[in-house]
């Protein structure tokens, strides 16, 4: 037998038993008479106890191991004599008389502790090691519970889990596909899914009714902390449903996880159009835990001969509560941060309303103490706020103050990953024109219906329709967003030609879905989650690598495995690839 027992559960109450233990070096310590060892595995740490007095063969083998080898070993649970409060198996340490080297280990080329000293490239390097360390490895069966609670929760209220397939026709989610060449049918390919948008709808035409899946998908788009080119969706449709209907049981999903993995209580999720969320927050994600909503000044601050407000399409800006008192220097590095080019401002304009009611500002030149003063009626400000505000075309400039209100709320300790503000943006504009193709795009998913009351601007007015589509933001981020769909052939058909499709292209790519609706298709709707996130957010991180056990880095390779690479020369030629003279 390998092991009677784990490293994490023995206490007092095991005293004088025989155990036998197996795990990993985590580090030794000699002193002098004594040698003692942190035996590590999956469950805990356990204290072993060698005596030169008692058994110096022994001793000196458990002397001779480095950090990381693997071991069993013998021995009587015994009370230590100075305990550690700090784990549970601090009270107990074994006296060891028999010891085996199941693997020696080389050194390994960073710590395996809590706050390791190995770099990024490094740790996804040597992911194995990576995930041996305690915090990694919490949050790997973080990531299990939450996907555990989330099947739970879905099996209770009736929703099946059915498996799509991964080697399919492109599905849009606005990402490019990853290709997959066939080696059967040369010169045609498979794309793997950016999500299984068009497998859940026809699920549900085959009348499955209510469908869930934790399901990896396919993007090939630019990374960053919070994307990876396959991540998890946990992915949902429901039949005979309108908005509410998915919105209240997501919501209960969403409650259900947060009282099973962090045992807290949230409030009803308010819901914001997005109209609402880009006019106070200039953003469609909006950080909810602080306030400090956009306040317009177009009118109290043209035509005062103040050119930069003057010639702006939005004059706009924010009141930081309580920061009057911030200095030159202070203002200076808000006006740099604003300037820096991934936010694009063109400089910063402040005004301090004093403690003792008087205003200083940037532009005095300009705008005397009565005029201030109606902007702090505007800014619903008291003495010793400070107003920031950004000037120019609409659009950028919400953007950069969405920027500037994140960093002040970082710097006025607004932003507390253990505090969870939760509300439902909905309303999303169907389409948006983009500039470059010169053609509307699906601002959710060509599938996504428009509302009803709306229907009527589809060709006169299309930047005006209103879809019936959501998004769940938590703390900022976009866990997940989904819409009703078009169950009607002729609707679809009507969105795809909006969208630029021909009707050849349209029957081509998704005439499967558009056949289907021609055999009594229900109404439906549902969405999807980023299961990384989720499990990102309830750990209190953003980084969603963090949470995968194998991740890609941020060029999109996985180090551990050195992918993506060259393939040989023979498989290029299978599948009808090679370079031909
Ligand atoms: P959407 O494209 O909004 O919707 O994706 C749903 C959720 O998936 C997460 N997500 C990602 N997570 C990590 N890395 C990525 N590259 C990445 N891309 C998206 C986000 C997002 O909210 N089929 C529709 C859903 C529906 O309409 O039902 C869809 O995929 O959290």
């Amino acid at each position: 037998m390998l092991r009677t027992n784990t490293c994490g559960e023995l206490t007092l109450k095991e005293v004088g038993n025989q155990v036998t233990l197996s795990g990993w070096v985590q580090k030794s310590r000699d002193l002098g008479g004594m040698t003692f060892i942190d035996l590590r595995d999956r469950y805990g740490i356990t204290q072993l106890a060698f005596n030169m007095d008692v058994d110096a063969p022994l001793c000196s083998a458990a002397r001779k191991l480095g950090r990381e080898f693997v071991i069993s070993i013998e021995g009587t649970v015994t009370e230590r004599s100075s305990k550690n409060k700090n784990i549970p198996t601090g009270e107990i340490e074994i006296v060891v008389s028999k010891l085996t080297v199941l693997s020696s280990a080389k050194t390994p080329p960073f710590t395996i502790e809590d706050n390791t000293d190995g770099g990024e490239e490094l740790r996804m390097n040597y992911r194995y090691l990576d995930l041996r360390r305690t915090p990694m490895r919490e949050n790997i069966m973080l990531r299990h519970k939450v996907g555990i609670e989330m099947r739970k929760y879905l099996d209770s209220i009736g929703f099946l889990d059915v498996e799509t397939p991964y080697l399919i026709k492109s599905t849009p989610e606005g990402a490019r596909d990853f290709i997959v060449p066939s080696r059967m049918n040369q010169g045609e390919f498979y794309a793997l899914p950016q999500s299984p948008q068009t497998f859940k709808q026809i699920l549900m035409v085959a009348g499955f009714d209510k469908y869930y899946q934790i399901v990896k998908c396919f993007r090939d788009e630019d990374l960053r902390a919070d994307r990876q080119p396959e991540f998890t969706q946990l992915d949902c449709e429901m039949s005979f449903v309108d908005q509410e209907d998915v919105l209240s049981t997501f919501e209960g999903l969403a409650r259900h996880l947060f009282k099973v993995i962090l045992n807290k209580e949230v409030a009803d999720f308010p819901r914001m159009t997005y109209q609402d969320a880009i006019r106070l927050y200039g953003s469609d994600k909006p950080d909810t835990r602080f306030d400090m909503p956009f306040v317009e000044l177009n009118n109290f601050a043209q035509g005062k001969d103040f050119n930069v407000f003057d010639n702006a399409e939005l004059v706009v800006g924010i009141n930081a509560n309580g920061c009057a008192s911030y200095s030159r220097k202070q203002i200076d590095a808000l006006t740099d941060f604003v300037k820096k080019p991934q936010i694009g401002a063109q400089g910063l304009v402040y005004v301090k309303y004093n403690e003792d009611g008087t205003f200083k500002s940037s532009v005095d030149k300009f705008f005397d103490q009565e005029a201030l003063s109606i902007w702090a009626q505007a800014f619903n400000a008291k003495p010793g706020d400070l107003f920031l505000i950004l000037a120019g075309e609409a659009n950028k400039t919400r953007k950069a103050l969405c920027e500037l209100r994140l960093e002040m709320g970082n710097q006025l300790g607004l932003r507390d990953p253990k505090k969870f503000s939760c509300l439902w943006v909905v309303d999303f504009p169907l389409v948006e024109f983009d500039e470059e193709s010169n053609r509307w795009h699906a601002m959710h998913h060509p599938f996504t219906s428009p509302k009803q009351e709306d229907i009527q601007f589809l060709e006169s007015d299309p930047g005006k329709v209103r879809a019936n589509a959501y998004d769940m933001v938590i703390n900022g981020v976009e866990i997940g967003g989904g819409s009703i769909r078009i169950h009607e052939k002729e609707l679809q058909q009507k969105m795809f030609k909006l969208l630029g499709f021909t009707d050849q292209e349209a029957q081509e790519q998704f005439g499967f879905l558009m056949n289907a609706f021609e055999y009594g298709a229900p109404p439906h709707g549902g969405a999807a989650f980023g299961f990384d996130r989720w499990v990102a957010l309830f750990g209190g991180k953003t980084d969603i690598r963090e949470f995968i056990a194998f991740p890609k880095n941020n060029s999109g390779r996985d180090m551990m495995i050195d992918a993506p690479s060259a393939i040989d020369k023979n498989q290029l030629d299978e599948l009808g690839l090679g370079i031909r003279d």
